[in-house]
């Protein structure tokens, strides 16, 4: 029936057209599938021609393709993966025997190659901090208004439904990298675009800097606050600062550099975007103002010098008003004093050398504080000092008195002196020291023995400070006596003063003792005991280092008599003799 009914209209239609010269044919149209005039190279599109009222009838096309003709044709005209010389105008017209209907309006069909996309960020920073936000969009120049779906790397991306453009909210640091994207419309791709890199960076720390840490009376002080790196020079990407006093927003410039004269605990930060991303807040920096008291370090006691050992306090004085102070030290010394007025040093070394100052901090306004004092040099030797003795005379003569006179270094510096008498001790082959009366701490450099008529030998310290600070002990030095009828003597073989090189002398101890050693005195001040000794003599093949003073000591601790003897050479003494002969003629 239907079937039937089409049949009809198509033969009622071309009676008319037939029989019709006063009516015009039918006319075409050209229609798209799908029905835009506009794709991208590499789309599919199929051009249709359709008869208004034609259906049914068994129509030829031909058609026209820009200004070429394409025969034998279908109603159908597809253009697989359209190529840009397929935007031309497209016509048709039908055909049935010899009958023809119009051409149909031209169709025009416009293919164009969509650019390569390309990748922006929103902010266009290329380098963000963790926690920033961006916006990372895919833009196809010329293809607006087109239904794009969209492919991207890095894949995570890739979740559907797949947008022109990604929020990263919060970055992390594994956000940074290369993103790319392509469009795709119908089957077809476009090219990926360009590899934008996106740089996510740690949460960078604001830095503070003061150009001074104190304000001058009447100055100023100037901050400067940055953050590093800093990201891009773009203007966008700018910072501003926020300024903090004892943890207060107070300055509202955002300025990169403020001056402040007013003391406080200062911080700053730096902030950029919308919604503003805040650094990490910077140190805090002290400033303080300045008051006018002048602290001075003192030494107790004052020595220039000190020994390792010794007790010293360091202090800082500061004078004017009865303000309370907190105290700071600054010193190049391996030990640092702890924030008190009084350093008290027990047991120096050289550790402690060094140059202190001190400053004081109000206590009432932890912001104001005085200035530096001067430094001042305390220098800790870790020589132990040895005092040198001298004895004179040297040869006791009747009735005379013995001066000892002990000399240390820096002698002005409050040493006070210990004067012994050396007791000998032939175990020990040394000597043991037993004060002198009234020896004990004497300020006098100096001490007199009246009456003495002996041999004998002293030594010398000094004392100093509270804990007793000593040094080491002096050199033995000797006083000695001629006398041959004290307790012990001792006698020479042979019996005269002057002795030739290669001389056998012997030298032998008298006296009612049993022990004994022989001991000399060289010129050159060296003290040294007698090596061979046979029961109470010592036997010497003598050369010229022999000469010296000569004197025994006996097991229970008396000294003998001296002798000097002096060996010279015999030829020089030979040489001597003849200068002497030259004299009388
Ligand atoms: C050490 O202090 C005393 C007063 O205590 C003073 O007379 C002396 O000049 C000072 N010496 C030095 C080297 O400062
Ligand atoms: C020597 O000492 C002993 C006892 O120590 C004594 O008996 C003797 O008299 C002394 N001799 C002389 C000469 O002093
Ligand atoms: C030993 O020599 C010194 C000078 O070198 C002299 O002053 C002293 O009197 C001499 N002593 C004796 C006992 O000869």
């Amino acid at each position: 029936m239907g079937h039937s009914l089409l049949c009809m209209m198509g033969f009622f239609l071309l009676s008319t057209v037939i029989r019709g010269n006063a009516e015009a044919p039918p006319k075409p149209t050209v229609t798209l599938q799908p029905s835009r005039t506009q794709i991208y190279s590499g789309e599919t599109v199929t051009v249709r021609c359709e008869i208004q009222g034609g259906e049914g009838a068994q129509w030829t096309y031909e058609w026209r393709r820009g200004q070429a003709s394409i025969r034998p044709t279908s109603s159908e005209y597809r253009i697989i993966r359209a190529a840009e010389s397929d935007g031309v105008g497209y016509s048709c017209r039908g055909r049935r025997g010899s009958f023809y209907t119009q051409w149909s309006d031209i169709t025009t069909l416009r293919v164009t190659v969509p650019t390569k996309p390309t990748v922006t960020l929103q902010p266009s920073w290329t380098q963000i901090y963790s926690g920033e936000t961006v916006t990372v969009r895919c833009e196809i120049q010329g293809g607006e208004g087109a239904q794009w779906t969209y492919g991207w790397r890095p894949a995570k991306l890739n979740t559907p439904p797949t947008s022109n453009e990604y929020r990263i909210i919060r970055a992390a640091e594994s956000d940074g990298g290369g993103y790319s994207c392509r469009g795709r419309r119908s089957s077809s791709w476009t090219e990926w675009s360009d590899i934008t890199l996106l740089k996510v960076t740690a949460k960078p720390k604001a830095e503070l800097r003061a150009d001074r840490t104190a304000v001058p009376v009447g100055g100023s002080v100037t901050l400067t606050c940055s953050v590093n790196p800093s990201s891009s020079s773009s203007s966008s990407s700018r910072w501003k600062y926020y300024w903090y006093r004892d943890g207060k927003s107070f300055q509202p410039v955002t300025n990169g550099q403020i001056s402040v004269s007013e003391g406080g605990l200062y911080s700053c930060r730096g902030g950029r975007g919308e919604p503003v991303y805040y650094t990490e807040d910077s140190e805090s920096v002290r400033i303080d103002t300045t008051a006018s008291n002048r602290p001075v370090v003192t030494l107790y006691p004052n020595w220039s010098e000190i020994y390792r050992g010794e007790t010293i306090t360091v202090r800082c004085e500061i004078h004017g008003g009865d303000t309370e102070w907190d105290y700071e030290w600054e010193t190049n010394s391996i030990r640092k004093p702890p924030n008190q007025n009084e350093y008290r040093i027990r047991s120096a070394s050289s550790s402690n050398s060094g140059n202190y100052r001190c400053k004081g901090r109000m206590k009432s306004s932890q912001h104001k504080t005085t200035e530096w004092s001067d430094s001042v040099t305390l220098t800790v030797s870790d020589n132990k000092p040895r005092p040198v003795l001298t004895v004179s005379p040297s040869w006791l003569s009747p009735g005379a008195s013995v001066t000892l006179n002990c000399q240390v270094e820096h002698p002005s510096a409050g040493w006070s002196f210990y004067w012994y008498k050396a007791v000998p001790d032939l175990s020990e082959k040394s000597s043991s020291y037993e004060l002198l009366p009234d020896g004990s701490g004497t300020a006098q450099d100096s001490y007199i023995i009246h009456g003495q008529t002996h041999t004998a030998g002293y030594v010398c310290r000094a004392g100093r400070g509270d804990p007793e600070y000593h040094t080491d002990h002096s050199q033995p030095k000797f006083v000695w006596s001629a006398d041959v009828h004290s307790a012990a003597s001792l006698t020479v073989s042979p019996d005269r003063v002057q002795h030739f090189t290669s001389d056998s002398v012997s030298l032998t101890c008298e006296g009612n003792f049993t022990e004994w050693r022989v001991r000399k005195f060289s010129e050159d001040g060296r003290l040294s005991d007698c090596r061979r000794m046979t029961g109470s003599t010592c036997n010497i093949d003598t050369s010229e280092s022999d000469t010296g003073v000569y004197w025994c000591e006996s097991g229970s601790g008396e000294f003998s008599s001296a002798v000097n003897i002096t060996v010279q050479s015999m030829l020089l003494y030979i040489y001597f003799l003849d200068l002497n002969d030259l004299d009388v003629t």
